[in-house]
């Protein structure tokens, strides 16, 4: 007990007196305030916000503690205690409520939500293959049974192995800037799947009996025409190969394809690597052969490219072609799921709508 003496020298010789007492009067009131407004709060946000008021750094008890600067150095460290322990006290309260709302939640939520546990699995969207694909895969099935293998090529590709072993002229147009994708002056994106014949000529040596599918490029773009497009190449070369080799190979692909009553029909061609060269037709497949908007009126599809491996290639390859001779195709893949599926517009493959893709 303090004599009434002292309190009036107190508050006489020292101004702080009744500052740190209204201080910790202050402070007890806001750790009531703080308690019981914790005590109501009902979710996390409102949670966050009642920290804020009371913690935050421009929060009460800050403002609260603004006053210590006038406070005496005995009276600081006493008025610091309380600072500290009404904080601890709010911020254990905080903690509790926090924990406590959690529970009260996930508690709600599983006596609300019901599982039904028969009800079926929802499956994953597992896609469907591109009409391309599946017609590259038809396309070497059908080979495969007729004992071709499948051969690979690189799709950046040298100049030699894309149009001088196949005995393009230097100044063949094929060759110009316009058609052409040039990575370098020796270097270049293949035009088409026919550098396969070199490449695997000169890994093996005859019978071989081979089909090469793969990506193929050429500066153009329309309707029918894109920059990026497939090839399936054909290569057959053994003793005694001939035209008729060829065509019946052809119409047994064309008939397990099209069906068994497509008509074929080759018409003479030139490529520099075949000699003699033929471009081959089917009979439509919209109008079978009378005449409609696809065909032109002509009752006829051009499906593919293809003659007998022009003695001048086999030089390239060190094959002796006084012994052995061979055919060789080249078929445009896009064109054929096209006229498989119904297409009219070859951009529609390429842009990736998945509502288009997934018909096939
Ligand atoms: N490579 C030719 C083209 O892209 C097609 C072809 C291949 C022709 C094989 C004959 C033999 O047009």
């Amino acid at each position: 007990m303090h004599s009434i003496s002292f309190f009036l020298s107190r508050m006489a010789f020292n101004s702080t007196f009744l500052k740190d007492t209204v201080m910790k009067d202050q402070l007890e009131k806001l750790q009531e305030l703080a308690l019981s407004e914790l005590a109501v709060v009902a979710g996390e946000e409102e949670l966050q916000a009642l920290k804020v008021r009371f913690l935050g750094k421009k929060g009460e008890l800050t403002a609260i503690m603004k006053g210590i600067g006038s406070l005496t150095a005995e009276e600081r460290p006493v008025i610091g205690q309380v600072v500290n322990s009404v904080r601890d006290r709010i911020e254990a309260a905080f903690e509790e409520r926090s924990i406590y709302l959690k529970d009260t939640l996930r508690k709600e939520r599983l006596r609300s939500e019901k599982i039904d546990v028969t009800l079926p699995g929802r499956r994953s969207p597992i896609g469907t293959k591109h009409p391309v694909t599946l017609v590259i895969e038809e396309i070497s099935d059908i080979f495969a049974g007729l004992g071709f293998l499948v051969a690979e090529g690189p799709e950046i590709e040298l100049d030699y192995y894309n149009f001088e072993a196949l005995n393009f002229p230097k100044d063949h147009p094929a060759r110009d800037m316009q058609d052409t994708f040039f990575v370098q002056d020796n270097l270049l994106l293949r035009t088409h799947t026919s550098p396969v014949q070199i490449r695997t000529m000169l890994k093996q040596k005859p019978p071989l009996r081979i089909i090469a599918p793969g990506t193929v490029y050429r500066c153009d773009y329309d309707a029918t025409h894109s920059p990026m497009f497939h090839q399936i190449e054909g290569l057959m070369v053994d003793k005694g190969v001939t035209f008729g080799d060829l065509k019946g190979i052809l119409t047994i692909f064309t008939n397990q394809m099209f069906g068994s009553d497509i008509g074929v029909r080759l018409r003479p061609s030139f490529f520099p690597f075949t000699e003699p060269s033929a471009e081959v037709d089917i009979a439509c497949v919209i109008c079978r052969g009378k005449g409609c908007r696809v065909c032109k009126n002509s009752g006829w599809l051009e499906i593919l490219g293809a003659g007998m491996v022009d003695p001048e290639v086999f030089k390239h390859v060190d094959y002796d072609s006084e012994e052995i001779s061979g055919f060789a195709f080249g078929m445009g893949i896009e064109r054929v799921a096209m006229l498989k599926y119904g297409i009219n517009d070859m951009r529609l493959l390429f842009e990736n709508d998945v509502r288009f893709l997934s018909q096939f």
